[in-house]
């Protein structure tokens, strides 16, 4: 597997940075601040001028089965969506995987988060949310490098990606050699003089790191 590498927009690059790094990704996560700062139909239009694997939109969902429906059904334009396990079953992640379901898009649930004020009590519960949901792929904190380990043992046919390098920590390659499918990045890339080279060094470091993994 030759790009590892999932960019989080949260912040608007231009199309032409866009066009450059398309064949260096795997795939575009669209974050919520993007949406509001640019508006669904400029995110829209651009998403359409790029060719990219999968376009993820990352809104982290929680919400009753409806609603989170409801948002979802204005952007099917991406492929995957992103939304909390914890929220539970009934009512919610049923309707929604179901919704997916029939419309050919993904889920992603999140099973850990990176940052260091989350809780990770409820991952029992967690699990069975995932086992009974049985999504797309889930998303693990790269600063938990174990957690990684242990989902990918448990889960071995769901993927997982995994944000939190760079600026929050982790060292780019770390998520993969733990079992990790991708590597979620944003700032790291998008706040660089030259993000199309950036993300190039990025890949290179990855590449060497997952040889010797
Ligand atoms: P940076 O800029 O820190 O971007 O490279 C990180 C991106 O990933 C998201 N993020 C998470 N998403 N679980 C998630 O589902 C997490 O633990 C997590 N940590 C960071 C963040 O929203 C941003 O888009």
């Amino acid at each position: 597997m030759k790009n590892r590498v999932i960019l989080a927009m949260d912040k608007y690059i231009p199309l032409e940075i866009l066009s450059e790094i398309e064949s260096e990704v795997y795939g575009l996560k669209i974050g919520l601040p993007l949406v509001l700062d640019l508006g669904l139909e400029k995110v829209r239009n651009l998403v359409k001028e790029v060719n990219i694997e999968e376009i993820i939109v990352d809104f982290k969902l929680a919400d009753i089965g409806y609603v989170m429906k409801s948002v979802v059904e204005k952007m099917l334009f991406a492929d995957s969506f992103i939304a909390h396990s914890f929220i539970g079953v009934k009512g919610s992640l049923d309707e929604l995987k179901s919704y997916l379901d029939e419309k050919g898009k993904g889920l992603y649930l999140v099973a850990s988060m990176s940052h260091s004020g989350w809780n990770n009590s409820f991952l029992s519960y967690i699990k069975e949310v995932i086992k009974e949901i049985n999504p797309k792929g889930i998303v693990i904190g790269a600063t938990k490098t174990d957690l990684i380990s242990s989902f990918k043992r448990e889960f071995s046919s769901i993927k997982i990606i995994s944000p939190g390098v760079g600026v929050q920590g982790a060292n780019y390659g770390d998520a993969i050699c733990a079992g990790a499918d991708f590597e979620i990045i944003g700032r790291s890339i998008y706040t660089a003089k030259d993000p199309v080279n950036q993300l190039k060094s990025i890949n290179k470091i990855i590449e060497d790191r997952v040889m010797n993994c």
